[in-house]
């Protein structure tokens, strides 16, 4: 059986640094914004499947019902999750993208790509179509960034724009916190 390449479209709520995470890898509670999660989760709810690294999948109650590609070193060829039938196990350095995706065996639609790092970071290479980026006025300065070489200077923006995206939207989200969503999309 032959599957078209999905959609792909990134999701991530960074702080004032680029930082989706703390130093512990928790979940800071400076970006639980109620507004973002709201739109997160409506936006998971037009995926087909979700793409995601062990220590990120998304939560709330229909998390168990979702085709999953969940990123793992710990396989060294692409497998049904003998934990979970709607997940394929996928190690990117042993099988390429296309192969994981025909495996999950959906046909098109979209692939939402939750985190974390080093995820976001090679889905930037795979290609996105839109990457949206939710950016809360809140401080988390060390951590875990939203693509590997975020901090020091050079901010999540930065990355986006060497990877040929560019600023398509800009809204506020919640203007109690002066949270923003920005939509980044390929040139052209
Ligand atoms: N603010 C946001 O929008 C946002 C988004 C996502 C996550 N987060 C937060 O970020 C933290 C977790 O992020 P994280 O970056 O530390 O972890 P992560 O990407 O969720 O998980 C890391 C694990 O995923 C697997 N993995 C990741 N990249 C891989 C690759 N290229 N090839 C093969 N396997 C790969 C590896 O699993 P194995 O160890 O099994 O090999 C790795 O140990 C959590 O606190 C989460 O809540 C925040």
């Amino acid at each position: 059986m032959s599957t078209k390449r999905p959609r792909i479209e990134g999701f991530a709520i960074v702080s004032l640094e680029g930082m989706i995470a703390g130093s512990d890898s928790s979940f800071p509670e400076v970006l639980k914004i109620p507004a973002d999660q709201e739109f997160y989760q409506a936006s998971l709810d037009r995926a087909s499947a979700v793409a995601n690294g062990r220590h990120s999948a998304e939560g709330g109650p229909k998390e168990a019902a979702r085709r999953r590609i969940l990123l793992t070193r710990r396989v060294q060829r692409l497998m049904v999750d003998p934990n979970n039938p709607k997940a394929v196990l996928w190690n990117p350095a042993t099988a390429p993208f296309d192969e994981a995706w025909q495996r999950l065996g959906v046909d098109d639609g979209m692939l939402a790509v939750v985190g974390g790092t080093d995820v976001f970071g090679l889905f930037l290479s795979i290609g996105y179509d839109a990457f949206f980026l939710t950016r809360a006025q809140a401080s988390v300065p060390r951590g875990r960034p939203v693509f590997p070489g975020v901090g020091k200077g050079t901010t999540p923006e930065d990355v986006l724009t060497q990877h040929g995206l560019v600023l398509r939207k800009s809204r506020v989200l919640d203007p109690a916190t002066g949270t923003v969503l920005e939509e980044w999309g390929p040139k052209g």
